[in-house]
């Protein structure tokens, strides 16, 4: 492993060196072509046996010395172009993604935010052939669906083998759920590792594939994911995610989601920046910040997977009694958690039960 290590930091390094080179190489010689090129064009020209006017070498030499701003930024082009490549295959992939499907039922009493009759969903069983994929992205169409229906018209016999093989590796699955979450309750979902607590989070996301029977959600939906992700901004921007800035409510939920001494830890308070070119938070702040910016977003559904798992048992209590039952009373709100207690305080508790 460590010589694998040092082997791929070797590689790294010559490419880097290789890079350099050629850049101070680039940036060496850039300066001096204008130069270069008037000698040689002077001296072919009059080896050739033309006679040289000052107003020809003049025009020669301005020309040729309005070129050296194109010269001089053509690295920078160059390394531009690159850049953007890469960056267009990282939105490719992205945009490549499958859509989100969202309910196609609505909830018919109104008391109910989600309901769930019979539901099955799964993750994305079938993984693309490359090739196939590739003549799909040619042809234009991008939904994995679309393509696993058609697939026997663009595969040879050859692909359509290697594509079954390996199609056929079972998926997760959550089969025959069926429930009804009343506005306004608090639920708590636990389960054991793996059960499928977030899959079912996902599964009222739309992101799992919907197989059959029948879902529906009334209201609009907050979600604050296992893994907790940080823009790069600052802690406020962070929070408020494009909302006004409202002093009083930022403020109250800043306190229920304990953010204060953390503020008060930093020198510039929330204005601090973070993500790549500022310091990091630690697992609990960015958890809690994610939280705060789920709250701020005053959504009517809130679907919050293990929000307290990286959290100590005091700042979890203070959470789970100042924002969860406080802060977001009256709001539906799903609550996956480990920690017991704060099921036996929810209103009601579901179980994900292994499938
Ligand atoms: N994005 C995904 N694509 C495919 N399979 C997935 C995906 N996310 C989860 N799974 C699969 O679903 C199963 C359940 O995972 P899930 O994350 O839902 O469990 P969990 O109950 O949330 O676990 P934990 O308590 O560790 O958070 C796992 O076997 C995992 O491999
Ligand atoms: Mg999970």
């Amino acid at each position: 492993m460590k010589d694998n290590v040092l082997i791929k930091k070797d590689m790294e390094r010559a490419v880097l060196e290789k890079a350099a080179y050629v850049h101070s190489i680039s940036n060496t010689i850039i300066p001096t072509v204008p130069v270069l090129a008037a000698v040689a064009t002077f001296l072919g020209y009059v080896m050739k046996g033309n006679n040289l006017t000052p107003d020809e070498a003049f025009t020669i030499i301005t020309v040729l010395s309005t070129m050296r701003t194109s010269l001089g930024v053509l690295p920078f082009a160059v390394k531009a172009m690159t850049e953007l490549l890469v960056s267009c295959e990282r939105y490719k992939s992205i945009l490549l993604m499958m859509e989100m499907q969202a309910p196609k039922w609505s909830v018919a009493d109104e008391k109910f935010a989600i309901v769930m009759n019979t539901a099955t969903f799964s993750w994305e069983s079938h993984q693309v052939n490359p090739t196939y994929k590739n003549k799909m992205v040619k042809q234009g169409s991008m939904h994995t669906e679309e393509c696993l229906t058609n697939e026997d018209e663009y595969l040879s016999d050859d692909e359509h083998v290697n594509l079954t093989s390996i199609t056929d590796h079972p998926t997760f699955s959550i089969e025959d759920i069926t429930l009804t979450i009343e506005k306004g309750k608090l639920v708590g979902i636990c389960g054991t590792v793996g059960c499928g607590k977030t899959s079912l989070m996902s599964a009222f996301l739309g992101r799992m594939i919907h197989r059959s029977g029948k879902v529906a959600m009334d209201g609009s939906v907050a979600y604050v994911a296992q893994q907790a992700w940080i823009m790069n901004a600052s802690i406020r921007e962070n929070i408020l995610f494009g909302e006004e800035y409202d002093p009083e409510r930022y403020n109250g939920i800043v306190e229920a989601c304990c953010l204060e001494e953390d503020f008060e830890s930093f020198v510039e308070g929330d204005l601090i920046e973070i993500g790549e070119r500022g310091i990091n938070l630690s697992g609990g702040q960015k958890q809690r910040v994610s939280l705060a910016r789920a709250v701020y977003s005053d959504r009517d559904i809130y679907l919050l997977d293990d929000p307290l798992s990286a959290v100590d048992t005091h700042i979890g209590s203070h959470i789970f009694s100042k924002c969860i039952k406080k802060v977001l009373k009256g709001k539906t709100v799903l609550l996956v958690t480990h920690q017991l207690q704060k099921n036996q305080s929810s209103v009601s508790a579901g179980l994900a039960s292994d499938t």
